[in-house]
């Protein structure tokens, strides 16, 4: 008798995850919004970024560790916020965080968590973690979530910009996805300080589709916390951001499930970067499924990358056992990648690795 082989890859994780997915769940995780044109081109954009080695280089003493906004990381991969993580597995967010403690790495707490940051603080207590904020047009049930996150002991806030109004995803109206029952969003119940959930549909209802600079920059300086923003496109929205205020800015096209059509985040990186100058750090998701690509994004600027449905597919597979291998085979294609392209650690990366740049 063979046995199945273990995956060795990221697509590996993705294929196995798609068996055992349903269609509905699968297709809510996996899917784009529109064509998908936007999705597709994310992976493939980095696939097309052809990188520059340099050789004869003393590589013998190599590390992934990197500081982020002021935390030390095993190494420049971060998990990124997505919700309801119980439709995956059973244990959902709180696997999610004993993978990224158990890799040394942060997890983006989604606003739409299947559990409550106390449970997911409980489950993971040495893991570092952000809060992903959606603000809503009533600003005490988004201030109500960041006092959970600061008694959670998170360290910073993630206010995603690009969803004022969620992006239509049409394999989920193809399949008629709805959230199952049983798995609810406790964060967001209590602070609206209800005891029944709510769908994701009313809770995109409550996103206050008004937010400006200005408004973002009042609750900024209200903030307990850093706030960085997530969403960010182009160089005068970074320019915009950094003038109002933010700790840090993810480009990010939202893995492209929100407008279809917009620039891969590979090609929009350079851009994004320049226009900070400095000022604040960029970090950048989408589309990122090779140590290749993390190095990519690291020469072309960005002080570290988020990953999104890839670390679904490990949890679909294996539970938190399968969201820490995901980040263990990215963190070792980075390590052989860094070694290859001639450096020993992460910042030792610039664009001169990259070609054309
Ligand atoms: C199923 C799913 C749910 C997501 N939920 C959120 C969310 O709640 N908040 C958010 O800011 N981004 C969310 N995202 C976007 C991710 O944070 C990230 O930007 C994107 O997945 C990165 O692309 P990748 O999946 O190709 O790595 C979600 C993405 C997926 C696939």
């Amino acid at each position: 008798m063979t046995t199945a082989p273990d995956p060795i890859n990221l697509a590996d994780y993705e294929r196995l995850a798609s068996e055992l997915l349903e269609a509905g769940p699968g297709g809510y995780y996996n899917g784009g919004a529109g064509d998908e044109n936007t999705l597709r081109a994310n992976a493939a954009a980095w696939d097309k970024i052809t990188l520059r080695p340099r050789v004869c280089v003393d590589v013998g003493d190599l590390s992934t560790a990197v500081t982020v906004l002021g935390e030390q990381l095993s190494m420049p991969i971060l998990v990124a916020p997505t919700a309801l993580q119980r439709i995956a597995h059973d244990d959902g967010e709180l696997a999610m965080a004993q993978a990224a403690q158990a890799a040394g790495t942060l997890m983006v707490c989604s606003t739409l968590a299947s559990a409550s940051l106390a449970e997911i603080a409980a489950a993971a207590p040495g893991a570092q973690r952000w809060l992903q904020l959606y603000l809503c047009r009533d600003r005490s049930v988004s201030n109500a979530l960041v006092d959970q996150a600061v008694a959670a002991g998170a360290t910073a806030i993630v206010v995603t910009v690009d969803a004022p109004y969620a992006g239509i995803r049409e394999r989920d109206l193809r399949s008629g996805f709805v959230v199952p029952e049983q798995i609810d969003m406790p964060g967001v119940t209590a602070a609206l300080g209800r005891s029944a959930g709510l769908t994701v549909e009313e809770f995109f209802a409550m996103v206050d589709p008004t937010l400006t600079w200005a408004k973002l920059e009042e609750f900024i300086e209200s903030a307990p916390l850093p706030v960085l923003v997530k969403g960010i496109q182009c160089g005068e929205d970074a320019r915009l951001a950094c003038d109002h205020g933010v700790a840090g800015i993810i480009a990010s096209n939202h893995g492209g499930r929100q407008l279809d059509n917009v620039a891969p985040t590979a090609e929009l990186l350079a851009e994004v970067v320049d226009a900070a100058g400095g000022r604040v750090e960029v970090l950048v998701d989408g589309g990122i499924r090779r140590g290749s690509d993390v190095c990519a994004a690291l020469a072309l600027g960005a002080s570290a990358v988020l990953i999104g449905r890839p670390m679904l597919w490990g949890l679909t597979v294996d539970g938190a056992q399968g969201a820490e291998r995901v980040l263990e085979l990215l963190r070792h294609e980075l390590e052989i990648s860094l070694a290859l392209l001639g450096v020993s650690s992460p910042r030792q990366l610039t664009r001169a690795h990259v070609a054309g740049a």
